[in-house]
């Protein structure tokens, strides 16, 4: 007889040999303490840049669990501003979920809130304000939540490589203009620093033959990154913390949109003394965004690396599961002639004195109604289609979905889907975690611009 999902977990969290769990038992829970900070993140010669840090650091500190465990933290909110943490991509209680005005109140300046559930899912996923997120995921509060398989997959190192891009004035402080309409009804907040791990040239020693896996998370307000490597060659894994069932080897380019996560296994083909690079390409060329120094090591090659173990599966049933249409509208050359917004039929220039830019289905704003209501287990169809000029990063929050492809079948699972200007696409899930559930654009700036709604699924 098949376990349950239950037993599994259970059956995980008892194996004796996880060195995660002992300090679980512990009376206290691991504190993140948010506060402002400085760090170098500019070229020599500049100065340090004020952040907000999660326990002194940007990105925040690494949080590393095993699959089947929980994540307990206190966050200390000692920032001017009220805030909270979402924890982007993995499958937890709704209460948990950090989205103030829907599954908490924010965590106001000078107190506490301790986050606390259950670990189902191994993979690559972060965590990052969703309060004022345009400034505070910008000035810093975002970092990485790594849930570790059972057993170590089969990889010489695991690197961690978080990307982003700030927008700095030029004593490399964060530029405080977090509502500027042209970054809220074009592209979103661009930056024009380009960090990796929080640094403009990050560098990790490595060995010839070795192999490598490298968990890439896309954290910038709203750039796309269009990434290649050099000197290494291998698969993808994973896609948003999700295990792809048969690897997929490596393609030339990958592009990663905001808040999406990519796991690959790499093997070191560069020659000892030499190289290897992460790169971004931009129509004028590549830029370096991490550099791998090459130490003498083996040259015999691998074999192709088994796949990743499964996480628990809450299978998508496309017959007869409902379709609901999400039309996306708005912003710069498509403006808006009028959405709702707060209750009120507004027009497109009215719209642009509220900062709002953008619409769901004629409304701008998080609308008191739920896109859709799924009762729990149900699959539901979601048929995107992008009516606007610009890329849009669309997330799920709580579940992730399958892109319904054009030949009926499915894609692989992922919780944030890239749609470029004038695409239709549809995606499917089982509505498998019951509670409110925001479906939002992560370009951070067209969220806060009006690109938001949410869908419920009841118990
Ligand atoms: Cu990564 Cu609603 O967010
Ligand atoms: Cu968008």
């Amino acid at each position: 007889m098949m376990p349950s999902r239950r037993q599994f977990l259970r059956t995980l969290s008892a194996l004796p040999l996880l060195p995660a769990l002992p300090s679980l038992a512990q009376a206290s829970p691991q504190r993140l303490r948010l506060a402002p900070f400085a760090q170098q993140i500019a070229p020599e010669g500049y100065p340090a840049t004020d952040l907000w840090g999660v326990n002194g650091a940007m990105p925040g500190e690494t949080l590393r669990r095993r699959q089947g465990g929980r994540l307990t933290v206190e966050v200390d909110n000692r920032l001017p501003q009220a805030t909270s943490l979402h924890w982007h991509g993995i499958r937890i209680d709704n209460a948990m979920d950090g989205v103030p005005g829907v599954t908490q109140d924010p965590i106001a300046p000078g107190t506490q809130f301790t986050y606390d559930f259950a670990l189902p899912d191994a993979g690559t996923y972060w965590y990052h304000s969703h309060a004022q997120s345009v400034e505070q995921v910008e000035r810093g509060l975002q970092g990485l939540l790594i849930v570790e398989e059972p057993e170590t997959p089969d990889v010489d190192q695991d690197i961690p490589l978080m990307i982003d891009d700030l927008r700095v004035t030029k004593d490399a402080a964060i530029d405080g203009n977090f509502t500027a309409p042209h970054d809220l009804s074009h592209a979103g907040r661009l930056g024009n620093l380009l960090l990796c791990n929080g640094a403009m040239t990050y560098a990790q020693p490595v060995k010839q033959g070795e192999r490598l896996r490298l968990r890439l998370i896309n954290s910038a307000n709203a750039r796309i990154f269009v990434l290649g490597l050099q000197g290494l060659t291998g698969w993808i894994m994973a896609y948003d913390g999700m295990p792809l069932a048969e690897p997929e080897a490596l393609p030339d380019r990958l592009t990663l949109a905001p808040a999406q996560r990519i796991d690959l296994f790499v093997d070191v083909t560069a020659e000892a003394g030499s190289e290897a690079f992460l790169l971004q390409f931009e129509q004028d060329g590549g830029y370096e965004l991490a550099r791998f120094p090459v130490a003498a090591g083996s040259t015999t090659t691998r074999p192709a690396p088994q796949p990743l173990p499964p996480n628990p599966d809450f299978p998508i049933a496309l017959t007869d599961a409902p379709t609901t249409d999400l039309r996306m509208e708005g912003g710069a050359m498509a403006w808006l002639a009028q959405a709702r917004f707060k209750g009120q039929t507004l027009s497109g220039q009215d719209l642009a004195q509220l900062g709002q830019f953008w619409a769901f289905n004629g409304s701008a704003g998080r609308p008191p109604e739920p896109l859709l209501t799924a009762r729990l287990g149900e699959t539901h169809r979601i048929r995107m289609q992008n009516d606007t000029l610009w890329p849009h990063a669309m997330h799920l929050h709580g579940m992730h979905f399958a892109e319904v492809l054009a030949d009926g079948t499915l894609g692989p699972l992922r919780d944030t889907l890239m749609m470029r200007e004038g695409e239709a696409r549809e995606i499917a899930f089982q509505a498998h975690n019951p509670g409110d559930w925001l479906l939002h654009c992560h370009m951070l700036s067209h969220h806060a611009a009006g690109m938001g709604t949410w869908i419920r699924v009841t118990a």
